[in-house]
């Protein structure tokens, strides 16, 4: 029969983590399909396949996960890192990617930069024509003045037809007692580094020279860093639909 999404994810992450080598140092992804190699790891680990294998966490969750797992961890400063394996929710012809939309991105950018190596596992479904087709492209903003960061963020993209940009935000966390409390009320979503997240839409996707969006992005004072992952992964495996996984370098 036919792979369910979730099987495509864990093929991906499974032929990943055949890269991985005893004494290699990991980036270890954030997101469902890093989940898998995180399993993977953990269980070839406990057989002892793959002795001196430690990684960085790209996220508070990931961290928790490769704990559970056995999975023994390194902070970034002083670890050297082989390889990293992580997902993404876009990849573009150029295997740039759109990175962050379950929320981390900061970290991921930090380690998987660092890296020799930086293999990316998706399904079929992750493909796209450009970036920012299927959704937001994500940038970590400073809490303080987030509306007027957001403002000049909208500012670059002024009079593009079908832009916007938002802050994300969550439902707020019930107030104790309940019945009374605004139901309807939201919150800035709080990253890992306790920053908050602006969203970019694009309608078909954000056209132009990349690089140059990048620089004018990260030169807005409260921009901390964006999901754009330009020139980064060295390796994509995409499971498809068929069953079948192409990998592109
Ligand atoms: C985490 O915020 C992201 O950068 C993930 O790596 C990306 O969202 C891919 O996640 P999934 O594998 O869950 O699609």
């Amino acid at each position: 029969g036919k792979l369910t999404q979730e099987e495509l994810k864990r093929v991906a992450a499974h032929r990943a983590v055949e890269f991985v080598e005893p004494g290699m140092t990991l980036g270890l992804g954030t997101g469902s399909t890093a989940a898998h190699a995180l399993d993977r790891l953990g269980d070839l680990l406990r057989a002892g396949a793959l002795p001196g294998v430690a990684g960085v966490p790209t996220s508070l969750k990931t961290e928790a996960h490769a704990a559970r797992a056995g999975i023994p961890l390194l902070p970034l400063p002083g670890a050297r890192i082989a390889l990293s394996i992580d997902g993404a929710d876009e990849v573009d012809p150029d295997l740039n990617l759109v990175k962050g939309r379950g929320g981390s991105l900061l970290r991921e950018k930090m380690i998987e930069g660092a890296g020799a190596r930086f293999v990316v596992i998706v399904d079929e479904s992750k493909l796209v024509p450009r970036l920012g087709c299927t959704g937001a492209i994500p940038v970590e903003v400073i809490p303080f003045g987030a509306l007027h960061t957001l403002g000049l963020i909208r500012g670059l993209f002024d009079g593009l037809p079908g832009f916007h940009a938002r802050l994300r935000t969550v439902p707020a966390a019930p107030a104790k007692g309940g019945e009374d409390s605004d139901s309807e009320s939201e919150q800035p979503f709080v990253t890992d580094n306790g920053n908050y997240i602006v969203e970019m839409f694009f309608e078909d996707g954000i056209r132009g020279d990349l690089r140059d969006i990048s620089d004018r992005l990260l030169r807005i004072t409260g921009v901390v860093e964006h999901g754009m992952f330009l020139g980064m992964a060295t390796t994509v495996i995409v499971a498809n639909k068929d069953g079948t996984v192409s990998v592109m370098d």
